[in-house]
């Protein structure tokens, strides 16, 4: 298993960036899923607390499934915010999203099993491998706003054990639609009565970036929408993304008693746990409604700003005739560009053959790191690549569009 995992590719290409950076390069870094601290600072309140927290010595272990009030907190904040009722003892703590994901999928999924997730999306292909799954990637696309629809899911309804699904979705900044997520919730209840509760066909719905709704676009989700599902369903979901709380390290999910204990049963072992000041900490912050919407609308602002001013520049761009392709954003801190550049000459005569080839041109010549949908495990032909916005300075965005002009005029 660990000979055959493949690292993160992101992070290995934020890696190669930072390097060139350090080096002098002028690089506009879009590629990491985290956001600039001096941006996008936590919210006041929470940082307050956690210091409060440490100075109160909450530095022991804490409980092994999360804090009490942390976890009464957080059901409390799902059940008025999206109208979920879930009791504290279903939800889990952990240090940040990853943990209850690889935990649900060491949880749900035996040696061989089929876990169907669509491509691009953040992750699943390692999470099946350290599960000894059977990956079963569904290639989506743009028609599709990228997101999987049930004519894609239905071949699998009677083999599969998990399908994982995310929305608003990593890398793309898309949602489902209602009647998109509806489908696929009514066909999985379908399924399960077919298959009998010896059988069970599970679904992990990763809602990290809920908040971060822009405009009129609404999350939905799949208890919400088909109440039976609740058997089935696994929720993951954190500070981490929508208080740009990345390194605060809180993370929770929740879903069926019996599921949520073997979670905790298995991370109780590699001890991920949430730090407990962080924890007390966090309960505290989201009891205070008005901070945290405050908070939210503010973030949701700054994000929505950035999204939309790339989203304008590029359709501005394809309007004059550049070879680019950009998709309305909804949701998270993505924005979904294509770079329609292969078999385009350089100056320097070499063409642009593959998708790699479009990304190293981007760096080189425009100083625009973006990560492609492959790195998503989409196919490595695909043009499409991740814009994220955590890190981006507005005052820079009209720079990044002069040199990305700049940098395709030269092509041939
Ligand atoms: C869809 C999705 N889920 C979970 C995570 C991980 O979140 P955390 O930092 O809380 O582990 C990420 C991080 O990029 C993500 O994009």
């Amino acid at each position: 298993m660990a000979e055959n995992l493949v690292g993160s590719e992101i992070i290995k290409l934020a890696g190669e960036i930072k390097e060139r950076i350090k080096a002098g390069q002028e690089i506009h870094n879009f590629t990491i899923g985290d956001f600039n601290p001096s941006l996008f600072p936590i919210p006041q309140g929470l940082e307050d607390e956690i210091v409060t927290a440490y100075r109160e010595k909450q530095t022991n272990y804490p409980a092994s499934n999360g804090m009490l009030e942390l976890r009464e907190e957080v059901a409390r904040f799902i059940k008025q915010r999206q109208q979920l009722s879930y009791a504290p003892s279903d939800f889990l703590i952990s240090g940040g999203a990853r943990p209850l994901i690889h935990a649900a999928y060491q949880a749900l999924v035996d040696n061989d099993d089929e876990v169907v997730f669509p491509v691009p999306s953040w992750n699943n292909n390692h999470y099946t491998h350290m599960a000894h799954g059977k990956k079963v990637m569904i290639e989506t696309s743009p028609d599709t706003n990228f997101m999987p629809v049930i004519d894609q899911l239905k071949p699998h309804m009677e083999t599969a054990r998990l399908i994982a699904l995310c929305s608003p979705l990593n890398p793309t900044g898309t949602v489902f639609s209602k009647e998109q997520l509806q489908a696929i919730c009514d066909e999985v209840v379908e399924a399960n009565k077919r298959r009998g509760p010896e059988n069970p066909l599970y679904v992990l719905y990763d809602q990290i970036y809920w908040s971060l709704c822009y405009g009129e676009t609404v999350h939905h989700d799949p208890v919400s929408l088909n109440e039976e599902m609740r058997p089935y369903t696994v929720y993951i979901d954190g500070l981490s993304k929508a208080f740009a709380a990345t390194g605060i390290r809180v993370g929770w999910a929740f879903g069926p008693s019996h599921i949520v204990a073997k979670m905790k049963a298995i991370l109780g072992h590699i001890g991920a746990w949430s730090p407990k000041a962080e924890q007390v900490a966090t309960s505290k912050f989201l009891a205070k409604n008005e901070e945290v919407d405050t908070y939210l609308n503010w973030i949701k602002g700054e994000l929505s700003e950035r999204l939309e001013s790339f989203y304008t520049g590029f359709n501005a761009m394809a309007q004059e005739g550049y070879p680019v392709e950009v998709i309305q954003p909804q949701g998270a801190l993505y924005l979904t560009v294509k770079f329609s550049l292969k078999g385009k000459a350089t100056a320097q005569v070499s063409t642009l053959d593959t998708t790699k080839d479009i990304a190293s041109f981007l760096l080189n010549e425009a100083g625009l790191a973006v990560v492609p949908f492959y790195a998503f495990g989409a196919s490595h032909d695909s043009d499409w690549f991740r814009l994220s916005v955590g890190t981006a300075d507005k005052a820079q965005i009209v720079q990044v569009f002069d040199k990305l002009k700049k940098a395709l005029t030269g092509l041939n």
